[in-house]
């Protein structure tokens, strides 16, 4: 079988923006040499414990939708996800999401999760979902501003006894963007991802 990973790294996604003197990039999953990168960021940030094996579940087979910030060399948010089929419709699902305290307020969670999001698009996604606990508010704001919206309260959802809230964005149909390019021209300005907000439920 062919590795899954040498596809993405040929076609590995680089950005960067400058912002207040420093130079923030943000650079897709490569292999396993970035893998204790992200396992240092989410151990340190997450309240759930994941063990090695779920890392390696959400990287080998989807590490084009995970993404690493990097101020300099030094890394200091990521975001892993997934996206499968649900019921015939492909859907997408934000596992974690992290940014290290000294760099929060820069908008470099919602980047992250937007990078992630633009590869679900392109893989023909038309949803996408999550759980946060209720009591994360900046989270909460941080997917509210992405357009997502609550779908249910899941009690005791955490190890930690807290309730989660399911969240969900809709994406455009893929056929509907194939049928309509200026329209779905209209939200890739700014090179992030194409999140549809008029199809919220
Ligand atoms: C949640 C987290 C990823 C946010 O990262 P960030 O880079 O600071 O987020 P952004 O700068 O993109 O913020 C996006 C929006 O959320 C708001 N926000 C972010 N953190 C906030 C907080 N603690 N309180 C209130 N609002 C907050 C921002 O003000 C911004 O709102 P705006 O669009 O109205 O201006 C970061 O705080 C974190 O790593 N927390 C610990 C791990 C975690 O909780 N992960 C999420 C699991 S579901």
């Amino acid at each position: 079988m062919a590795d899954p990973l040498a596809d993405g790294a040929s076609e590995r996604i680089q950005s960067g923006t400058e912002a207040s003197g420093s130079s923030i990039r943000y650079v897709q999953y490569t292999d396993e040499n970035d893998l204790p990168i992200v396992m240092d960021l989410v151990d340190k940030e997450l309240s759930e414990p994941y063990s090695i094996f779920t890392y390696r579940y959400f990287l080998h087979q989807w590490p084009h939708l995970c993404f690493i910030s990097y101020d300099g060399d030094k890394p200091f948010g990521t975001v892993v996800c997934k996206m499968d089929l649900h019921r015939e419709r492909m859907r997408g699902y934000v596992a974690m999401l992290v940014v290290d305290k000294a760099y929060r307020g820069k908008r470099v969670g919602s980047e992250l999760v937007k990078m992630a999001i633009s590869e679900m698009v392109k893989g023909g996604c038309e949803e996408v979902m999550l759980e946060a606990e209720v009591v994360n508010t900046g989270a909460l704001r941080l997917y509210q501003g992405l357009g997502f919206v609550r779908d249910k309260r899941l009690h005791r959802y955490y190890l930690n006894g807290v309730d989660a809230y399911r969240l969900k964005l809709l994406l455009k149909l893929s056929e509907a963007r194939l049928a309509e390019p200026a329209a779905a021209a209209e939200t890739g300005g700014d090179g992030g991802a194409e999140v549809a907000t008029d199809m919220i439920a």
